[in-house]
Protein backbone atom coordinates (compact mmCIF):
# COMPACT_ATOMS: atom_id res chain seq x y z
CA UNK A 1 0.00 0.00 0.00
CA UNK A 2 1.56 3.48 -0.85
CA UNK A 3 1.72 5.61 2.16
CA UNK A 4 1.84 9.81 1.59
CA UNK A 5 4.79 11.49 2.29
CA UNK A 6 4.62 13.01 5.72
CA UNK A 7 3.94 16.74 4.44
CA UNK A 8 0.78 15.85 2.66
CA UNK A 9 -0.54 14.03 5.69
CA UNK A 10 -3.69 16.02 7.78
CA UNK A 11 -1.39 14.64 10.82
CA UNK A 12 1.05 17.25 9.32
CA UNK A 13 -1.30 19.95 9.10
CA UNK A 14 -2.07 19.52 12.39
CA UNK A 15 1.04 18.99 13.90
CA UNK A 16 1.58 22.27 11.95
CA UNK A 17 -1.33 24.28 13.80
CA UNK A 18 -0.25 22.68 16.95
CA UNK A 19 3.18 23.90 17.00
CA UNK A 20 1.56 27.51 16.51
CA UNK A 21 -0.90 27.11 18.87
CA UNK A 22 0.75 25.59 21.70
CA UNK A 23 4.15 23.89 20.55
CA UNK A 24 6.30 27.22 20.13
CA UNK A 25 5.30 28.63 23.37
CA UNK A 26 5.04 25.11 25.32
CA UNK A 27 6.67 25.76 28.64
CA UNK A 28 7.86 22.77 30.27
CA UNK A 29 7.58 24.10 34.00
CA UNK A 30 4.01 25.10 33.23
CA UNK A 31 3.25 21.58 32.26
CA UNK A 32 4.96 20.05 35.23
CA UNK A 33 2.81 22.49 37.08
CA UNK A 34 -0.72 21.94 35.34
CA UNK A 35 -0.07 17.75 35.37
CA UNK A 36 1.68 16.05 38.43
CA UNK A 37 1.37 13.35 36.42
CA UNK A 38 3.06 14.34 33.81
CA UNK A 39 6.46 12.48 34.69
CA UNK A 40 4.54 9.21 34.47
CA UNK A 41 2.92 9.63 31.13
CA UNK A 42 5.65 10.24 29.40
CA UNK A 43 8.25 7.79 30.49
CA UNK A 44 8.91 4.25 29.27
CA UNK A 45 9.89 1.17 30.59
CA UNK A 46 11.25 -0.72 27.62
CA UNK A 47 13.59 -3.64 28.06
CA UNK A 48 17.02 -2.57 29.82
CA UNK A 49 16.25 1.18 28.87
CA UNK A 50 14.01 3.47 30.71
CA UNK A 51 13.32 6.66 29.25
CA UNK A 52 12.09 9.91 31.05
CA UNK A 53 10.93 11.82 27.82
CA UNK A 54 8.94 14.28 29.91
CA UNK A 55 11.81 17.41 29.80
CA UNK A 56 10.83 17.36 26.08
CA UNK A 57 8.86 20.08 24.45
CA UNK A 58 5.27 17.95 24.32
CA UNK A 59 2.07 17.27 25.41
CA UNK A 60 -0.18 14.44 25.43
CA UNK A 61 -2.39 16.41 22.25
CA UNK A 62 1.45 16.55 20.73
CA UNK A 63 2.00 13.02 21.17
CA UNK A 64 -1.89 11.88 19.68
CA UNK A 65 -1.24 14.23 16.67
CA UNK A 66 2.59 12.63 16.09
CA UNK A 67 0.86 8.94 16.60
CA UNK A 68 -1.51 9.82 13.59
CA UNK A 69 1.79 11.07 11.59
CA UNK A 70 2.88 7.30 12.37
CA UNK A 71 -0.24 5.77 11.38
CA UNK A 72 -1.16 7.83 8.32
CA UNK A 73 2.82 7.16 7.32
CA UNK A 74 2.50 3.63 7.71
CA UNK A 75 5.20 3.36 10.05
CA UNK A 76 3.63 0.15 11.07
CA UNK A 77 3.93 -1.45 7.75
CA UNK A 78 6.98 -0.17 6.85
CA UNK A 79 8.60 -1.75 9.91
CA UNK A 80 6.75 -5.02 9.85
CA UNK A 81 8.49 -4.98 5.98
CA UNK A 82 11.53 -4.39 7.21
CA UNK A 83 11.63 -7.51 9.80
CA UNK A 84 9.84 -9.41 6.96
CA UNK A 85 12.99 -9.14 5.00
CA UNK A 86 11.14 -7.28 1.81
CA UNK A 87 14.09 -4.98 -0.01
CA UNK A 88 13.35 -1.84 1.78
CA UNK A 89 16.98 -0.51 0.67
CA UNK A 90 14.90 -0.07 -2.90
CA UNK A 91 18.37 1.59 -4.53
CA UNK A 92 20.32 -1.26 -3.88
CA UNK A 93 18.14 -3.72 -4.11
CA UNK A 94 18.40 -5.46 -0.81
CA UNK A 95 16.84 -6.79 2.49
CA UNK A 96 17.52 -5.04 5.92
CA UNK A 97 17.57 -7.64 8.49
CA UNK A 98 20.14 -7.10 10.79
CA UNK A 99 17.92 -7.89 13.15
CA UNK A 100 17.90 -11.39 11.99
CA UNK A 101 21.77 -11.71 13.05
CA UNK A 102 20.50 -11.32 17.33
CA UNK A 103 17.07 -13.79 16.80
CA UNK A 104 17.40 -16.90 18.64
CA UNK A 105 18.64 -20.01 17.25
CA UNK A 106 15.54 -21.04 14.89
CA UNK A 107 13.32 -18.08 15.10
CA UNK A 108 14.80 -15.55 12.56
CA UNK A 109 15.06 -15.27 8.60
CA UNK A 110 18.49 -17.24 7.40
CA UNK A 111 18.71 -18.71 10.93
CA UNK A 112 20.70 -22.03 10.06
CA UNK A 113 23.05 -19.34 7.89
CA UNK A 114 23.66 -16.73 10.51
CA UNK A 115 24.10 -19.20 13.96
CA UNK A 116 26.60 -21.35 11.80
CA UNK A 117 29.07 -18.18 11.44
CA UNK A 118 28.01 -17.10 14.87
CA UNK A 119 28.73 -20.89 16.34
CA UNK A 120 32.28 -20.93 14.11
CA UNK A 121 32.86 -17.05 14.97
CA UNK A 122 32.27 -17.13 18.43
CA UNK A 123 34.44 -20.76 18.57
CA UNK A 124 37.51 -18.53 17.33
CA UNK A 125 37.18 -15.93 20.10
CA UNK A 126 37.08 -18.49 22.48
CA UNK A 127 40.47 -20.11 21.03
CA UNK A 128 41.97 -16.61 20.82
CA UNK A 129 40.98 -15.84 24.46
CA UNK A 130 42.85 -19.12 25.35
CA UNK A 131 46.09 -16.83 25.53
CA UNK A 132 48.57 -19.51 26.90
CA UNK A 133 47.94 -21.58 23.33
CA UNK A 134 46.77 -18.75 21.43
CA UNK A 135 49.76 -16.82 22.35
CA UNK A 136 47.70 -13.86 21.46
CA UNK A 137 48.21 -10.60 23.89
CA UNK A 138 47.04 -7.83 21.09
CA UNK A 139 44.09 -7.66 18.85
CA UNK A 140 44.43 -5.02 16.18
CA UNK A 141 41.02 -4.38 14.18
CA UNK A 142 41.46 -2.45 10.50
CA UNK A 143 38.55 -1.48 9.18
CA UNK A 144 36.52 1.69 9.05
CA UNK A 145 32.74 3.09 9.09
CA UNK A 146 30.09 0.38 10.32
CA UNK A 147 33.67 -2.39 10.00
CA UNK A 148 35.07 0.06 13.37
CA UNK A 149 32.61 2.24 14.94
CA UNK A 150 30.34 -0.50 16.45
CA UNK A 151 33.28 -2.48 18.02
CA UNK A 152 35.34 0.49 18.83
CA UNK A 153 32.62 1.95 20.98
CA UNK A 154 31.44 -1.58 22.38
CA UNK A 155 34.82 -3.02 23.21
CA UNK A 156 35.70 0.03 26.20
CA UNK A 157 32.17 0.53 27.06
CA UNK A 158 32.31 -3.44 27.83
CA UNK A 159 35.85 -2.91 29.61
CA UNK A 160 34.25 -4.77 32.88
CA UNK A 161 34.07 -7.77 31.36
CA UNK A 162 36.59 -8.05 29.04
CA UNK A 163 39.58 -10.72 28.75
CA UNK A 164 42.34 -9.02 31.40
CA UNK A 165 45.23 -10.12 29.40
CA UNK A 166 43.93 -8.88 25.64
CA UNK A 167 44.40 -5.73 24.60
CA UNK A 168 42.57 -4.12 21.89
CA UNK A 169 43.23 -1.79 19.31
CA UNK A 170 41.34 -0.55 16.08
CA UNK A 171 43.21 1.35 13.17
CA UNK A 172 41.12 3.10 10.63
CA UNK A 173 42.40 6.20 9.17
CA UNK A 174 44.39 6.30 6.12
CA UNK A 175 46.29 8.68 8.10
CA UNK A 176 50.01 6.68 8.53
CA UNK A 177 49.24 8.33 11.91
CA UNK A 178 47.42 5.98 12.95
CA UNK A 179 48.87 2.88 12.24
CA UNK A 180 52.38 3.84 11.94
CA UNK A 181 53.33 4.31 15.91
CA UNK A 182 50.70 1.57 17.03
CA UNK A 183 53.22 -0.91 15.18
CA UNK A 184 56.32 0.46 16.52
CA UNK A 185 54.80 -1.03 19.88
CA UNK A 186 53.40 -5.01 18.80
CA UNK A 187 55.44 -8.53 18.73
CA UNK A 188 54.34 -9.92 15.33
CA UNK A 189 54.28 -13.44 16.94
CA UNK A 190 51.82 -11.69 19.92
CA UNK A 191 49.30 -9.84 17.64
CA UNK A 192 45.61 -10.89 15.83
CA UNK A 193 44.78 -8.50 12.85
CA UNK A 194 41.08 -8.11 11.91
CA UNK A 195 40.53 -7.15 8.62
CA UNK A 196 36.92 -6.06 8.74
CA UNK A 197 35.36 -4.46 5.38
CA UNK A 198 32.26 -6.02 4.28
CA UNK A 199 33.48 -5.03 0.55
CA UNK A 200 37.27 -5.78 1.14
CA UNK A 201 37.69 -2.84 -1.34
CA UNK A 202 37.59 0.54 0.82
CA UNK A 203 40.59 2.28 0.19
CA UNK A 204 41.73 3.22 3.65
CA UNK A 205 41.51 -0.31 5.03
CA UNK A 206 43.32 -2.42 2.38
CA UNK A 207 46.26 0.47 2.70
CA UNK A 208 46.11 -0.37 6.39
CA UNK A 209 45.98 -4.00 5.46
CA UNK A 210 48.84 -3.98 3.18
CA UNK A 211 50.95 -1.66 5.76
CA UNK A 212 50.06 -4.37 8.87
CA UNK A 213 51.27 -7.60 6.51
CA UNK A 214 54.25 -5.83 5.17
CA UNK A 215 55.10 -4.90 8.73
CA UNK A 216 54.35 -8.34 9.80
CA UNK A 217 56.82 -10.14 7.75
CA UNK A 218 59.80 -7.41 8.09
CA UNK A 219 59.39 -7.13 12.06
CA UNK A 220 61.76 -9.69 14.07
CA UNK A 221 60.04 -10.84 16.85
CA UNK A 222 61.75 -9.70 20.16
CA UNK A 223 63.40 -11.95 22.17
CA UNK A 224 61.33 -12.50 25.33
CA UNK A 225 61.77 -14.55 28.70
CA UNK A 226 57.97 -15.24 29.27
CA UNK A 227 57.73 -17.35 25.81
CA UNK A 228 57.30 -21.40 26.70
CA UNK A 229 60.43 -23.10 25.90
CA UNK A 230 61.36 -24.07 22.58
CA UNK A 231 59.84 -27.19 21.53
CA UNK A 232 57.21 -27.17 23.96
CA UNK A 233 53.43 -28.00 23.45
CA UNK A 234 52.63 -24.55 23.90
CA UNK A 235 55.23 -23.05 21.50
CA UNK A 236 54.42 -25.01 18.89
CA UNK A 237 51.20 -24.54 18.86
CA UNK A 238 51.32 -20.77 19.51
CA UNK A 239 54.02 -19.64 16.73
CA UNK A 240 55.89 -21.10 13.73
CA UNK A 241 59.24 -19.07 14.23
CA UNK A 242 61.26 -19.22 17.55
CA UNK A 243 61.61 -16.07 19.31
CA UNK A 244 64.07 -13.31 17.41
CA UNK A 245 62.75 -14.34 13.81
CA UNK A 246 60.61 -13.25 11.32
CA UNK A 247 57.30 -14.14 10.61
CA UNK A 248 56.97 -16.10 7.16
CA UNK A 249 54.69 -15.50 4.29
CA UNK A 250 53.02 -18.74 5.93
CA UNK A 251 51.96 -17.34 8.96
CA UNK A 252 49.63 -14.64 7.61
CA UNK A 253 46.86 -17.30 7.56
CA UNK A 254 47.45 -17.59 11.44
CA UNK A 255 47.80 -14.19 12.17
CA UNK A 256 45.58 -11.89 9.79
CA UNK A 257 41.26 -13.08 10.18
CA UNK A 258 38.98 -11.41 7.99
CA UNK A 259 35.62 -10.45 8.16
CA UNK A 260 33.81 -9.63 5.08
CA UNK A 261 31.47 -10.93 2.48
CA UNK A 262 34.35 -10.69 -0.47
CA UNK A 263 36.10 -14.49 0.88
CA UNK A 264 37.56 -14.49 -2.44
CA UNK A 265 39.82 -10.93 -2.15
CA UNK A 266 40.54 -11.65 1.42
CA UNK A 267 42.30 -14.88 0.43
CA UNK A 268 44.39 -13.13 -2.75
CA UNK A 269 45.50 -11.15 0.00
CA UNK A 270 46.56 -14.85 1.84
CA UNK A 271 43.67 -15.03 4.65
CA UNK A 272 42.42 -18.17 5.33
CA UNK A 273 39.92 -17.71 7.92
CA UNK A 274 37.22 -15.77 6.88
CA UNK A 275 34.07 -14.92 8.90
CA UNK A 276 31.22 -13.70 5.95
CA UNK A 277 27.76 -12.07 6.13
CA UNK A 278 25.26 -10.73 3.44
CA UNK A 279 24.19 -8.04 1.74
CA UNK A 280 21.23 -7.64 3.87
CA UNK A 281 23.71 -6.24 6.81
CA UNK A 282 24.28 -2.66 6.46
CA UNK A 283 27.87 -1.42 7.49
CA UNK A 284 26.54 0.71 10.41
CA UNK A 285 24.33 -2.07 11.29
CA UNK A 286 26.90 -4.94 10.97
CA UNK A 287 28.21 -5.02 14.73
CA UNK A 288 25.92 -8.41 15.70
CA UNK A 289 27.64 -10.01 12.27
CA UNK A 290 31.21 -11.37 12.18
CA UNK A 291 32.10 -7.56 12.45
CA UNK A 292 31.53 -8.10 16.11
CA UNK A 293 34.87 -10.43 16.50
CA UNK A 294 36.93 -8.02 18.50
CA UNK A 295 33.96 -7.69 20.59
CA UNK A 296 33.63 -11.34 20.86
CA UNK A 297 37.21 -11.89 21.69
CA UNK A 298 37.22 -9.33 24.35
CA UNK A 299 34.42 -10.67 26.56
CA UNK A 300 33.87 -14.05 24.99
CA UNK A 301 31.43 -16.33 23.84
CA UNK A 302 28.44 -16.26 26.53
CA UNK A 303 28.62 -12.53 26.76
CA UNK A 304 28.23 -11.80 23.14
CA UNK A 305 25.32 -13.74 23.06
CA UNK A 306 23.86 -11.60 25.67
CA UNK A 307 24.98 -8.31 23.54
CA UNK A 308 22.42 -10.21 20.71
CA UNK A 309 20.31 -11.43 23.68
CA UNK A 310 19.51 -7.57 24.68
CA UNK A 311 19.03 -6.39 20.82
CA UNK A 312 16.71 -9.12 20.70
CA UNK A 313 14.61 -7.63 23.49
CA UNK A 314 14.45 -4.30 22.05
CA UNK A 315 13.36 -5.71 18.59
CA UNK A 316 10.27 -7.45 20.03
CA UNK A 317 9.57 -4.50 21.87
CA UNK A 318 9.64 -2.39 18.93
CA UNK A 319 7.59 -4.84 16.79
CA UNK A 320 4.88 -5.44 19.75
CA UNK A 321 4.88 -2.75 21.80
CA UNK A 322 1.85 -0.56 22.11
CA UNK A 323 2.61 2.97 20.00
CA UNK A 324 2.45 5.34 22.89
CA UNK A 325 5.13 3.11 25.02
CA UNK A 326 6.80 2.45 22.04
CA UNK A 327 10.44 3.38 23.12
CA UNK A 328 11.98 3.60 19.60
CA UNK A 329 8.93 4.95 17.88
CA UNK A 330 8.36 7.64 20.41
CA UNK A 331 11.94 8.52 20.19
CA UNK A 332 12.00 8.93 16.28
CA UNK A 333 8.08 10.59 16.56
CA UNK A 334 10.04 13.46 18.98
CA UNK A 335 13.00 13.91 16.56
CA UNK A 336 10.22 14.74 13.76
CA UNK A 337 8.82 16.68 16.00
CA UNK A 338 11.84 18.90 16.81
CA UNK A 339 13.86 19.01 13.65
CA UNK A 340 10.19 19.76 11.38
CA UNK A 341 8.28 21.67 13.62
CA UNK A 342 11.09 23.23 16.39
CA UNK A 343 13.12 23.63 13.46
CA UNK A 344 16.31 22.28 15.93
CA UNK A 345 19.23 21.46 13.78
CA UNK A 346 21.38 19.01 16.11
CA UNK A 347 20.81 17.23 19.16
CA UNK A 348 23.57 16.25 21.63
CA UNK A 349 24.43 13.47 23.31
CA UNK A 350 25.69 13.18 26.80
CA UNK A 351 26.30 9.61 28.20
CA UNK A 352 27.51 9.90 31.62
CA UNK A 353 29.68 6.53 31.44
CA UNK A 354 33.05 7.01 30.42
CA UNK A 355 32.61 3.42 28.90
CA UNK A 356 30.35 5.05 26.30
CA UNK A 357 32.85 7.73 25.38
CA UNK A 358 32.31 6.74 21.59
CA UNK A 359 28.70 6.37 21.46
CA UNK A 360 28.54 10.17 19.83
CA UNK A 361 30.66 8.48 17.01
CA UNK A 362 29.12 5.39 16.73
CA UNK A 363 25.67 7.07 16.49
CA UNK A 364 26.96 9.99 14.14
CA UNK A 365 27.48 7.25 11.59
CA UNK A 366 24.07 5.26 12.70
CA UNK A 367 21.81 8.62 12.15
CA UNK A 368 23.53 10.47 9.78
CA UNK A 369 24.66 8.00 7.44
CA UNK A 370 21.10 6.92 7.32
CA UNK A 371 19.03 9.73 7.71
CA UNK A 372 21.48 12.68 6.36
CA UNK A 373 19.03 12.49 2.59
CA UNK A 374 17.22 14.74 0.49
CA UNK A 375 15.41 12.87 -1.79
CA UNK A 376 12.30 10.72 -1.18
CA UNK A 377 12.21 6.84 -2.36
CA UNK A 378 11.25 7.92 -5.77
CA UNK A 379 13.89 10.39 -5.93
CA UNK A 380 11.85 13.20 -5.60
CA UNK A 381 13.50 16.48 -3.55
CA UNK A 382 11.99 16.82 -0.20
CA UNK A 383 10.80 20.10 1.46
CA UNK A 384 11.15 19.19 4.48
CA UNK A 385 14.65 18.87 6.50
CA UNK A 386 15.60 15.47 7.51
CA UNK A 387 19.00 14.33 10.00
CA UNK A 388 20.02 16.28 12.92
CA UNK A 389 23.24 16.25 13.89
CA UNK A 390 24.59 14.60 16.25
CA UNK A 391 27.07 15.10 18.54
CA UNK A 392 28.18 14.66 22.69
CA UNK A 393 31.23 13.81 24.55
CA UNK A 394 30.82 11.84 27.67
CA UNK A 395 29.64 13.57 31.21
CA UNK A 396 31.29 15.24 32.78
CA UNK A 397 33.76 16.26 30.04
CA UNK A 398 30.98 18.10 28.18
CA UNK A 399 30.07 19.75 31.16
CA UNK A 400 33.40 21.86 30.64
CA UNK A 401 33.45 22.35 27.36
CA UNK A 402 30.20 22.97 25.60
CA UNK A 403 27.80 23.14 27.83
CA UNK A 404 27.62 26.87 28.31
CA UNK A 405 26.57 26.85 24.86
CA UNK A 406 23.94 24.47 25.74
CA UNK A 407 22.69 26.73 28.64
CA UNK A 408 22.93 30.53 27.39
CA UNK A 409 23.62 29.63 23.58
CA UNK A 410 21.27 31.41 20.83
CA UNK A 411 20.53 27.76 19.90
CA UNK A 412 17.91 25.28 21.13
CA UNK A 413 19.46 21.95 21.14
CA UNK A 414 18.17 19.01 22.82
CA UNK A 415 20.57 16.49 24.96
CA UNK A 416 20.30 13.03 25.68
CA UNK A 417 21.21 12.05 29.14
CA UNK A 418 22.42 8.23 29.43
CA UNK A 419 22.47 7.19 33.06
CA UNK A 420 24.00 4.26 34.15
CA UNK A 421 22.43 3.34 37.96
CA UNK A 422 25.21 0.66 38.96
CA UNK A 423 28.88 1.50 38.36
CA UNK A 424 31.64 -1.64 37.79
CA UNK A 425 34.42 0.38 39.88
CA UNK A 426 34.72 0.81 43.55
CA UNK A 427 34.77 4.56 43.81
CA UNK A 428 30.90 4.44 44.95
CA UNK A 429 31.24 8.81 46.03
CA UNK A 430 32.29 9.56 42.18
CA UNK A 431 29.75 7.56 40.89
CA UNK A 432 26.98 9.75 43.11
CA UNK A 433 28.88 12.39 42.01
CA UNK A 434 28.85 11.46 38.22
CA UNK A 435 24.92 11.08 38.47
CA UNK A 436 24.17 14.08 40.35
CA UNK A 437 26.03 15.58 37.81
CA UNK A 438 23.73 14.15 35.44
CA UNK A 439 20.55 15.00 36.85
CA UNK A 440 21.94 18.62 37.63
CA UNK A 441 22.17 19.51 34.08
CA UNK A 442 19.14 18.26 32.70
CA UNK A 443 16.84 20.40 35.61
CA UNK A 444 19.15 22.87 35.06
CA UNK A 445 18.39 22.93 31.17
CA UNK A 446 14.83 22.75 32.08
CA UNK A 447 14.38 25.62 35.22
CA UNK A 448 16.57 28.13 33.71
CA UNK A 449 17.07 31.01 36.21
CA UNK A 450 15.55 34.38 35.71
CA UNK A 451 17.66 37.96 36.13
CA UNK A 452 15.34 38.19 39.43
CA UNK A 453 17.27 34.95 40.99
CA UNK A 454 20.61 35.93 39.69
CA UNK A 455 20.38 39.47 41.42
CA UNK A 456 19.08 38.01 44.54
CA UNK A 457 22.21 35.78 44.85
CA UNK A 458 25.75 36.53 45.49
CA UNK A 459 28.55 36.30 42.71
CA UNK A 460 31.64 36.19 44.60
CA UNK A 461 33.77 36.22 41.43
CA UNK A 462 32.13 38.62 39.33
CA UNK A 463 33.56 41.85 39.04
CA UNK A 464 32.82 44.50 41.89
CA UNK A 465 32.45 47.65 39.36
CA UNK A 466 29.73 46.07 37.04
CA UNK A 467 26.22 47.28 37.28
CA UNK A 468 24.26 44.58 39.07
CA UNK A 469 21.46 44.34 36.52
CA UNK A 470 24.16 44.15 33.74
CA UNK A 471 25.13 41.05 35.77
CA UNK A 472 22.16 39.66 36.25
CA UNK A 473 21.38 39.50 32.79
CA UNK A 474 24.63 37.41 32.14
CA UNK A 475 23.76 35.28 35.07
CA UNK A 476 20.63 34.30 34.24
CA UNK A 477 19.34 30.74 31.59
CA UNK A 478 16.53 30.89 29.70
CA UNK A 479 15.99 27.07 30.14
CA UNK A 480 12.68 25.74 29.16
CA UNK A 481 15.66 23.59 27.17
CA UNK A 482 14.41 20.11 26.45
CA UNK A 483 16.49 16.81 27.61
CA UNK A 484 15.61 12.62 27.64
CA UNK A 485 16.96 10.90 30.61
CA UNK A 486 18.02 7.27 29.62
CA UNK A 487 18.68 5.32 32.53
CA UNK A 488 20.47 1.56 32.56
CA UNK A 489 20.65 -0.46 35.87
CA UNK A 490 23.72 -1.62 34.66
CA UNK A 491 26.04 -1.12 31.40
CA UNK A 492 26.32 -4.97 30.71
CA UNK A 493 26.28 -6.51 26.92
CA UNK A 494 22.52 -7.23 27.45
CA UNK A 495 21.61 -3.87 28.40
CA UNK A 496 24.06 -2.36 26.01
CA UNK A 497 22.21 -4.55 23.10
CA UNK A 498 19.37 -3.23 23.82
CA UNK A 499 20.73 0.96 23.78
CA UNK A 500 22.11 0.27 20.54
CA UNK A 501 18.90 -1.58 19.01
CA UNK A 502 17.09 1.07 20.27
CA UNK A 503 18.91 3.96 18.34
CA UNK A 504 18.73 1.39 15.11
CA UNK A 505 15.22 1.20 15.30
CA UNK A 506 14.55 5.02 16.27
CA UNK A 507 16.40 6.13 13.57
CA UNK A 508 14.39 3.54 10.99
CA UNK A 509 11.56 5.52 12.16
CA UNK A 510 12.14 8.53 11.70
CA UNK A 511 14.17 7.89 8.40
CA UNK A 512 10.86 5.76 7.46
CA UNK A 513 8.54 8.87 8.51
CA UNK A 514 10.56 11.43 6.08
CA UNK A 515 10.00 8.51 3.86
CA UNK A 516 13.83 8.24 2.39
CA UNK A 517 15.95 5.38 2.07
CA UNK A 518 17.55 4.89 5.49
CA UNK A 519 19.80 2.17 4.72
CA UNK A 520 21.59 3.64 1.48
CA UNK A 521 25.04 5.86 1.57
CA UNK A 522 25.78 7.12 -1.99
CA UNK A 523 26.63 11.05 -0.76
CA UNK A 524 30.09 8.92 0.52
CA UNK A 525 30.63 8.22 -3.02
CA UNK A 526 31.74 11.18 -4.72
CA UNK A 527 34.24 12.45 -2.69
CA UNK A 528 35.68 8.61 -3.22
CA UNK A 529 35.77 8.95 -6.72
CA UNK A 530 37.61 12.72 -7.40
CA UNK A 531 40.01 10.76 -4.05
CA UNK A 532 40.86 8.40 -7.04
CA UNK A 533 41.32 10.77 -9.53
CA UNK A 534 43.26 13.58 -7.82
CA UNK A 535 46.10 10.57 -5.87
CA UNK A 536 47.89 10.50 -9.79
CA UNK A 537 47.63 13.69 -10.04
CA UNK A 538 49.27 14.78 -6.43
CA UNK A 539 52.31 12.46 -8.27
CA UNK A 540 52.73 14.00 -11.18
CA UNK A 541 51.37 17.70 -10.80
CA UNK A 542 49.02 17.72 -13.77
CA UNK A 543 46.18 20.24 -12.85
CA UNK A 544 44.87 20.81 -15.80
CA UNK A 545 41.06 20.63 -15.98
CA UNK A 546 40.52 21.21 -12.29
CA UNK A 547 39.48 23.95 -10.50
CA UNK A 548 41.17 27.25 -9.47
CA UNK A 549 40.93 26.38 -5.40
CA UNK A 550 41.82 22.58 -5.62
CA UNK A 551 44.56 23.43 -8.42
CA UNK A 552 46.36 26.00 -6.28
CA UNK A 553 45.99 23.86 -3.00
CA UNK A 554 47.67 20.79 -5.09
CA UNK A 555 50.73 23.37 -6.07
CA UNK A 556 50.98 24.23 -2.40
CA UNK A 557 51.09 20.49 -1.33
CA UNK A 558 53.56 19.65 -3.97
CA UNK A 559 55.98 22.16 -3.40
CA UNK A 560 59.67 21.54 -2.26
O1 LIG B 1 31.63 5.33 4.36
C1 LIG B 1 30.96 4.51 3.50
C2 LIG B 1 30.97 3.08 3.92
O2 LIG B 1 30.47 2.33 2.86
C3 LIG B 1 30.19 2.80 5.19
O3 LIG B 1 28.84 2.73 4.98
C4 LIG B 1 30.82 1.53 5.62
O4 LIG B 1 30.47 1.23 6.93
C5 LIG B 1 32.27 1.84 5.41
O5 LIG B 1 32.28 2.61 4.22
C6 LIG B 1 33.20 0.68 5.33
O6 LIG B 1 32.93 -0.17 4.26
P1 LIG B 1 33.54 -1.61 4.20
O7 LIG B 1 33.06 -2.38 5.37
O8 LIG B 1 33.07 -2.21 2.91
O9 LIG B 1 35.04 -1.49 4.23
Amino acid sequence: MQHPRCERTSAWAALAGHYQAHGKDFKLVEAFARDATRFDAFCIDAPEVFADLSKNLLDVATRTFLLDLARECGIEARRDAMLAGAAINTTEGRAVLHTALRAPRGQGLFSDEVHAVLDAMLGFAETMRDTARSGIAHVVNIGIGGSDLGAQMVVPALQAFAHPELTFHFVSNVDGHDIAPLLKTLDPARTLFIVASKTFTTQETMANALAAKAWFLSTPTPLRADRPPRGSRKAAETHSVGSGGRMKQRDIAKHFVATTTNVEAAAEFGITTTFGFWDWVGGRYSLWSAIGLPIAIAIGADRFRELLDGAHAMDRHFAQAPAAKNLPLQLGLLDVWYRNFHGFTSRSVAPYHQGLKRLPAYLQQLEMESNGKCVDLAGAPLAYATSPVVWGEPGTNGQHAYFQMLHQGTDVIPVEFILVQHPTHELAQQHTMLLANGLAQAQALMLGKTSEEALAERAPTASSVIDGQVLARHRSFPGNRPSTTLLLERLTPRALGALIAMYEHRVFTSGALWGINSFDQWGVELGKALCSALLPRLANGNTEGLDASTAGLLRRLRAQ
